[in-house]
């Protein structure tokens, strides 16, 4: 893909990978993914804002060998989907500097070898005057790393915002537009990667609001021509209270765990809680964390093997703990053979998750009606504490 023009003076650069189908061998890219690198050009200077992932360095370089000179190289972020082929356009344009957050320095000394001289740091508020524009910083640390930093261009009311706001989605749109395409990958980017810094996001947001913004470029997916509907989305993401949507993550070895899960699905929707199942050995994992953005409670259904819960719920338990979603309640049910203590190690599984735990529901072999007439009460429990909360956004 050639070099694409955003704004006068102003391309997109990097790759579109279409083909990655996992990240961090854990997160999978139905859509595969985008390394946007931007290229400015002032009347003086020439910046370069990101590079790509090394495994696409050569379209980079290939776009690059038409721009003669480079003054800066900005780092918004170190991980190396982004940073990954600077060390090579270092090499192409020996003169550049590498201008990067004062927590960045020592991360790209780190993770990339990048020689310290040839770094410069800046502050938030800095400013690298273009020429005709200029460059000014914005701190924005923990999304999801610690030396993050946002760029924004005012001459062009344009931020630069690496990961956040982006989207893993390869796609030939240069542009968001008015989202539509764009939303359901954009939420699996938040759910996977910000949503643990739901906090500190909520500042971002604020400082981002007395910025004057008519476009929004991040280094994954489509760039924000309308960033209206982006910005929104991450209010209410971010601030709303949950909906009224209950997630049953589960797994069945035998089929008794399974039968409960339908009885408590049937029992939710009866009292008008709507419920999501996830199949833990089938489901994408995205799906679940897509899901947790709006959901109030959370139902682990496991069956037990060697006394605890099924590996594959262990692994719905830390990662539902790890992204610190806005649930309020939770709680477990499931099977056992002889005996086991499967709810008790799901929970501590979970120990950081600030919600109520509900009384846990077990079945000794198949369930029986003492089994079916606890799932109910369970369910008339999550339709009490559901009492009030918004149906949620449609997907
Ligand atoms: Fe897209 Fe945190 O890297």
């Amino acid at each position: 893909m050639k070099a694409r023009e955003i704004r006068p003076g102003v391309w997109w650069m990097g790759a579109i990978d279409w083909d990655r189908r996992l990240f961090d061998e854990l997160i999978p890219l139905p859509d595969g993914t985008s390394y946007n690198a931007y290229l400015v050009k002032g009347t003086e200077k020439t910046a370069l804002l990101d590079t790509a992932d090394p495994t696409m360095s050569e379209a980079l370089m290939k776009q690059l060998s038409e721009v003669p000179t480079i003054d800066y190289l900005v780092v918004q972020h170190v991980e190396q989907d982004h940073s990954g082929s600077l060390p090579l356009v270092m090499d192409r344009y020996p003169e550049a500097q590498v201008i990067a957050s004062t927590k960045a320095v020592a991360l790209l000394t780190d993770h990339l070898g990048v020689p310290q001289e040839r770094i410069r740091a800046v502050q938030d508020g800095d400013e690298l005057d273009l020429g005709d524009r200029s460059l000014r910083f914005v701190d924005a640390p923990w999304v999801h790393w610690p030396e993050t930093m946002l760029t924004y261009l005012p001459e062009e009311k344009l931020l630069f915002t690496c990961d956040l706001f982006g989207s893993h989605l390869a796609t030939d749109e240069l542009f968001s537009g008015d989202g539509r395409h764009v939303c359901e990958a954009a939420k699996r980017y938040y759910a996977e990667i910000m949503m643990p810094f739901a906090s500190i996001i909520r500042g971002h947001l604020e400082r981002i609001e007395t910025l004057d913004v008519d476009m929004v470029a991040p280094s994954h997916g489509p760039v924000h021509d309308r960033p209206a509907w982006i910005l929104d989305a991450y209010r209410h993401w971010v601030l709303d209270a949950p909906s009224n949507l209950a997630l049953i993550p589960y797994t069945s070895m035998h089929g008794s765990t399974s039968i409960m899960v339908d009885h408590l699905v049937e029992a939710l929707t009866e009292r008008g809680v709507h419920v999501r199942t996830f199949h833990m050995s089938k489901t994408d994992l995205g799906e679940l964390a897509i899901h947790l953005v709006d959901a109030a409670t959370v139902v682990f259904a496991t069956p037990t093997v060697l006394v605890g819960p099924h590996p594959s719920i262990v692994f719905a338990a830390y990662l539902t703990a790890a992204l610190r979603p806005k649930l309020r309640t939770a709680a477990v049910i499931g099977s056992y053979g002889w005996a086991g203590q499967a709810a008790q190690s799901t929970q501590s599984l979970c120990a950081k998750l600030k919600v109520d735990w509900l009384d846990p529901v077990f079945a000794k072999g198949l369930p029986d009606a003492e089994t079916f007439q606890a799932l109910d009460r369970l369910a008339d429990t999550i339709a009490e504490r559901h009492a009030g909360l918004e149906e949620g956004e449609p997907r």
